[in-house]
């Protein structure tokens, strides 16, 4: 059930022939586009003291209160976010993100992996057009050079020293649950839902959308989710420019920072769309590539019909009964993007749970109890979540109001070689004692990648040989 766009390869040329339909995310787009003048309407002419939120929108728990979808979608100002804005830390929300606004700190940065990025051109365009794309063989004639997903689901990366992505689970009969492209603004019966029934998942957050609705944003780290990026804007990442590739990852991973405090290090690629230039910038920036292995399609309902998409779900459902998974877990492609995905996912979660011996969130699923680079989040390995612990350790989001760099785990030589630190991936269970839900905050470990720090933090030195495109990791 490997799925994307389907590229139908010419015999003997390699030319990609597929035109993306006009993606649901263009519609999202203009909405949310919308939605967010409204907003900056909204917050201009008022002093930021006033700033004036609605009394039920002014922290995280009064905004997880309100049920009326309507209501819940208006959009509202949130002080932190407001004065970030006003401050120019951001690009345009919803606009493919770039450089040209950037503080010199993050300029800089960028500059320290430009050498280094693989000599990889964009592909088609943002909107996932690559009708008249030829990706061409390489020299040695083997075809997808560029390990490009999109073409025949690759994840094994070419280029060396890259991580593979991580598309399914060594946890067998387990499904990785997922949920993409929130914050929803109307997502507060869906997570009331997912708090009832113990379940926690990983939600993969769109930067743009984080900005517009960041008490949601903030619900989903507050409730036990395990959060991940996806992108500032939505868009296909091979067809943007190494500065834009690198600006969609290092802002939506800082809309995270800034409105709920933690640095994320996972992140998964809009439509699946990732090669070997864009693993490099994101794993570069600490982030560990999330793909799927199986997809429901509930993005396309509107023109698919509610009954393929059951269809779909029931087959992978299929699979939990008949064995299809007795070696390796799945993680499966679901979203947060509107009323119907949402009602897919609750009519099913029960279904999931019958199928599946366990349903959990891929960091659990990966013992990867400390996903964030700040200490305070402990989540339960699998052993932990299996005998019931759903919930370890959870600090309160924190938003800031004035520009803090993100702490990328990163330094630059004078070579171009950089140093990273990549956790996300490492997968040794650790030692962490909590047990219960309880959302005690204390008991945190030390400073990750330090030697007697979170075990499984593995660091790696990233050399870039300059100009080349080939990279080594030493470890
Ligand atoms: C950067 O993005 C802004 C907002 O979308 C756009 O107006 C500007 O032209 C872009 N700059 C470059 C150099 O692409
Ligand atoms: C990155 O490198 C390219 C090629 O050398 C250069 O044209 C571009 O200006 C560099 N970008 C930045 C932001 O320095
Ligand atoms: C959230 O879901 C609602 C209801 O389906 C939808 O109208 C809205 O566009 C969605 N998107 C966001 C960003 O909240
Ligand atoms: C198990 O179910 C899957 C999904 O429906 C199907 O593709 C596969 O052929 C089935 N395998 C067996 C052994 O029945
Ligand atoms: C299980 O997944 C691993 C990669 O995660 C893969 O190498 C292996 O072939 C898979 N095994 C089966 C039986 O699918
Ligand atoms: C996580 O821990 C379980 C044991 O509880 C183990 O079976 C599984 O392989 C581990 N996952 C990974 C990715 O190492
Ligand atoms: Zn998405």
């Amino acid at each position: 059930m490997h799925s994307s766009l389907a590229l139908a390869v010419l015999a003997g040329a390699a030319f990609a022939s597929a035109c993306g339909d006009e993606k649901h995310f263009q519609r999202v787009r203009r909405a949310a586009a919308s939605s967010a003048a409204a907003s900056r309407t909204v917050a201009a002419g008022t002093s930021a003291a006033a700033a004036a939120t609605a009394p039920s929108r002014t922290d995280e728990a009064s905004n997880a209160q309100i049920t009326n979808a309507a209501e819940e979608c208006t959009p509202y100002s949130y002080p932190p976010v407001a004065a970030l804005q006003a401050a120019g830390v951001f690009p345009e929300i919803w606009e493919i993100a770039n450089l040209s606004t950037a503080q010199p700190d993050v300029i800089a940065l960028f500059q320290s992996l430009n050498g280094s990025i693989p000599n990889i051109a964009p592909k088609g365009t943002a909107i996932g057009d690559v009708c008249s794309l030829r990706y061409v063989l390489a020299d040695d004639g083997a075809t997808d050079p560029d390990c490009w997903w999109t073409y025949e689901q690759c994840h094994t990366p070419k280029a060396k020293g890259l991580q593979s992505d991580v598309y399914n689970l060594a946890t067998p009969e387990t499904w990785g649950l997922t949920y993409d492209d929130g914050p929803n603004c109307s997502h507060n019966a869906f997570y009331d839902y997912l708090q009832e029934q113990k379940q926690k998942a990983t939600m993969f957050y769109i930067g743009s959308n984080v900005l517009d609705w960041p008490l949601e944003a903030q619900r989903g780290l507050t409730d036990g989710h395990e959060i991940c990026a996806h992108t500032w804007s939505h868009r296909y990442m091979t067809a943007l420019t190494n500065e834009q590739v690198f600006a969609e990852l290092y802002y939506s991973k800082k809309a995270i920072k800034d409105v709920l405090g933690v640095t994320v290090q996972c992140w998964r690629p809009p439509y699946g769309d990732v090669d070997d230039r864009v693993r490099y910038i994101a794993q570069s920036l600490g982030m560990q590539t999330i793909i799927w292995s199986d997809n429901t399609f509930d993005y396309n309902i509107a023109t698919l019909s509610r009954a393929t998409i059951e269809g779909n779900y029931n087959e992978i459902l299929n699979g939990g009964k008949n064995g299809s998974y007795a070696v390796n877990g799945t993680i499966v492609l679901t979203h947060e993007l509107n009323a119907d995905t949402i009602s897919l996912a609750e009519e099913f979660l029960p279904k999931i749970k019958e199928a599946f011996k366990y349903v959990a969130p891929v960091g659990v699923a990966m013992n990867n109890t400390e996903p964030y680079v700040e200490s305070g989040y402990t989540y339960p390995n699998f052993a932990q979540w299996t005998a019931g612990t759903t919930s370890i350790s959870l600090a309160a989001p924190i938003a800031v109001s004035t520009d803090a760099s993100l702490s990328i785990p990163l330094s630059t030589g004078q070579t171009g070689s950089v140093s990273a630190t990549v956790a996300y991936a490492s997968a040794a269970a650790t030692s962490s004692s909590g047990s219960g839900s309880g959302g005690s905050s204390g008991g945190s470990n030390g400073a990750r990648g330090s030697a007697q720090g979170i075990v499984g933090a593995i660091t790696a030195a990233v050399v870039g040989a300059i100009g080349a495109g080939a990279i080594t990791v030493l470890l």
